[in-house]
């Protein structure tokens, strides 16, 4: 048996702990593996090499991901679907696993319905693909979020001021609500509940008058904000798969600007952007990238194409990617009322 592994989408800390152990599972098999490289790119242009168990040796802990990542979509093209088709045929792949967020393994779906033998492994750092309790890379990100807010705690407090925090979640606001709670954030805004700049104005003067002076405020890039409402067309360019930039809504920057207009207080914003996709995974995704990295390739022994790894209540299984593409999970809202009981 001879197998392909690509990574699609946004890197996460933790894929390259994912290829390790479905390359080290295979190599149990006595199966040879093959990197596909920078995601459904490498599939549509042949660009797949041999990977030797040396150089799955010594990344576990490494972020980024050793074979690549990119954003191609080949559903935009017929002619890039029958190349990757082609190219699976051509280097012999007995199997193929995906890993990658809502994008890669929707692709890796529409692929298995035209007979691919593809299996997926979910992994985004926004935590909103279905079927599975958690994705890989979303526990290191909160944790940095959580740092992050410890660390602008510090400072706000010192410097009487408020800080506006922009995470990462562009449907989903889970990186917003769990590390937002767990760095004791004043105020979260999500995707998901539509908030306004008034409520957040009124609740920094509360706290300035019982004597708390300086308000950490996180914000989603992809928040619903009344007053801020915007159109996709306003800002340009989308990727293969059709979405915009939010890096381009400068969101903490306006809001920040807002509150400082409406409270007068001093209000600065701080952007976390990519730091949230680097460094080193948290033990909790080593073990989770480990689990279904090498439960994919058992997906693959048995023949079960169209699966994905997931974690459900801590036990690894198999879930229909059909099933896991059908919604994006969203934020579980008993968890933004307990974080708002903070608020
Ligand atoms: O899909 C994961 C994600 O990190 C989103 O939270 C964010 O909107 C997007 O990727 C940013 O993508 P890029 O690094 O391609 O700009």
């Amino acid at each position: 048996m001879r197998i392909g592994i690509l990574t699609g989408g946004g890197d996460v800390p933790g894929l390259n702990a994912a290829i390790r152990a479905a390359a080290r599972r295979a190599f149990q098999y006595d199966w040879a593996v093959r990197a596909v490289q920078n995601g459904w790119a490498g599939l549509v242009e042949g660009n797949i090499l041999p990977i030797t168990s040396r150089q799955v040796s010594g990344i576990l802990h490494v972020g980024g991901t050793i074979l690549g990542a990119s954003r191609t979509n080949p559903f935009k093209d017929k002619a890039l679907v029958r190349s990757c088709l082609d190219n699976i045929e051509a280097f012999g792949l007995d199997g193929v696993v995906a890993i990658g967020g809502e994008d890669t393994l929707g692709v890796a779906a529409k692929m298995t319905e035209l007979g691919a033998p593809v299996v997926g492994v979910p992994k985004t750092i926004d935590n909103d693909v279905a079927g599975t309790d958690y994705t890989i890379g979303f526990d290191t990100a909160v944790t940095t979020v959580a740092e992050s807010l410890d660390r602008l705690h510090t400072t706000a407090s010192a410097h009487h001021r408020a800080i506006v925090v922009e995470v990462m979640g562009r449907h989903a606001g889970w990186i917003a609500v769990i590390g937002g709670m767990a760095g004791g954030a004043d105020y979260i805004f999500i995707p998901e509940v539509e908030a306004s700049i008034k409520s957040v104005c009124e609740h920094v003067q509360r706290r300035w008058e019982l004597g708390k002076r300086f308000s950490i405020i996180v914000v989603s890039e992809g928040a619903q904000i009344k007053e801020l409402a915007y159109t996709d067309e306003e800002l340009g360019n989308k990727d293969e798969f059709g979405h915009v930039r939010l890096d381009r809504r400068g969101l903490a920057e306006t809001v920040a600007k807002e509150i400082e207009r409406h409270t007068g207080f001093e209000t600065r914003s701080v952007v976390l952007g990519h730091l949230q996709r680097g460094g080193s995974p948290t033990v909790f995704d080593r073990v989770l990238a480990t689990r279904l990295g090498a439960y994919a390739i058992d997906l693959v022994k048995e023949g079960r194409f169209g699966y994905m790894a997931a974690l459900r209540s801590n036990q690894i299984e198999a879930v229909p990617l059909s099933e896991a593409m059908a919604q994006l999970k969203t934020v579980d809202l008993e968890l933004y009322k307990l974080a708002q009981m903070f608020f």
